[in-house]
């Protein structure tokens, strides 16, 4: 099959073009650090194509697809996104909550519009977001980036409505705590120590578990289709309502 996948850098888009192209796939995978994407180049071979693209730039995007080899698109893993701090609203810079914005809703649409002739033309296609738990459960300090979760997770129920009479397919994948990727380095802007503390002492989803669903995803017969697969690590619940009583 022939598979793009954004967010190819690090953490799970890594792990999942390395998984796909073992797989014996044909994968292009995007992201803004082109020196990273050498690295999986030098480590995947002919199967995998890199190609430099920040999706929260439209005109990133399209110079990026003009790259893309001609042929089928069988799967896009709209995989890159971002959180960025972890303040109350009151206190999120105003770039950080755009830059969320723009990169987990607007890229993502935009990455999805890219594929859609080609798909519904081929009549065959699967289209899996990367959501979050974040999207159904509130946490302090998730505002923002909860939000373009829960936006993410209705597009695809959307998309697959307006898919419908069509074969392609959508799925939203909602991880919940993943660890061994980048996710929190840049939530906390580089302060390590800052995230190292959200792994610790926890046996946390790798990205390998979600890599292993995508797989999973796209071996599926192409009458099934899964709409949401929401993951957690076992040692992760959902915490009760919280109430805040008067002194
Ligand atoms: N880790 C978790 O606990 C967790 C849980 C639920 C959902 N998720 C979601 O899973 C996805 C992957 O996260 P991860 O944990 O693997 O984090 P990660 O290691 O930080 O990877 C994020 C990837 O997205 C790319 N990216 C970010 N902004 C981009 C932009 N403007 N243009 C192109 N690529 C961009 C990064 O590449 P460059 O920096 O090279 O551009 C990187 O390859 C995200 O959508 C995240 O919200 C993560």
């Amino acid at each position: 099959m022939n598979i793009l996948v954004t967010g190819a850098s690090s953490g799970f888009g890594k792990s999942i073009c390395q998984r796909l192209v073992a797989e014996g796939h044909y994968v292009v995978g995007f992201a803004r650090r082109a020196e990273k994407l050498e690295v999986l180049k030098e480590q995947l071979g002919e199967l995998f194509t890199p190609i430099v693209c920040d999706v929260a730039d439209f005109a990133s995007i399209d110079k990026a697809f003009s790259e893309v080899p001609e042929g089928s698109i069988d799967v896009l893993v709209n995989n890159a996104g971002l959180a960025l701090g972890l303040e109350g609203m009151q206190n999120l810079a105003v770039s950080d909550w755009t830059t969320m914005i723009n990169t987990n809703i607007n890229g993502l649409v935009y990455f999805t519009q890219k594929v859609l002739p080609t798909m519904i033309a081929q009549n065959s296609g699967l289209i899996i977001n990367m959501g979050s738990i974040a999207g159904t459960y509130p946490y302090p300090g998730g505002n923002i980036y909860g939000a373009t979760k829960a936006f993410v997770k209705q597009f695809s129920l959307n998309l697959r409505t307006d898919l419908l009479g069509t074969q392609v397919r959508v799925t939203n994948i909602e991880p919940g705590l993943c660890g061994d990727t980048e996710f929190s380095n840049v939530r906390f802007k580089g302060n390590d120590d800052k995230a190292a503390k959200v792994y610790e002492n926890v046996k946390y989803i790798m990205p390998e578990d979600i890599a292993s669903t995508v797989s999973f995803l796209v071996s599926q017969p192409t009458h099934v289709n899964y709409n949401r697969i929401e993951m957690m690590p076992v040692s992760q619940a959902s915490a009760p309502l919280a109430v805040h009583r008067q002194k």
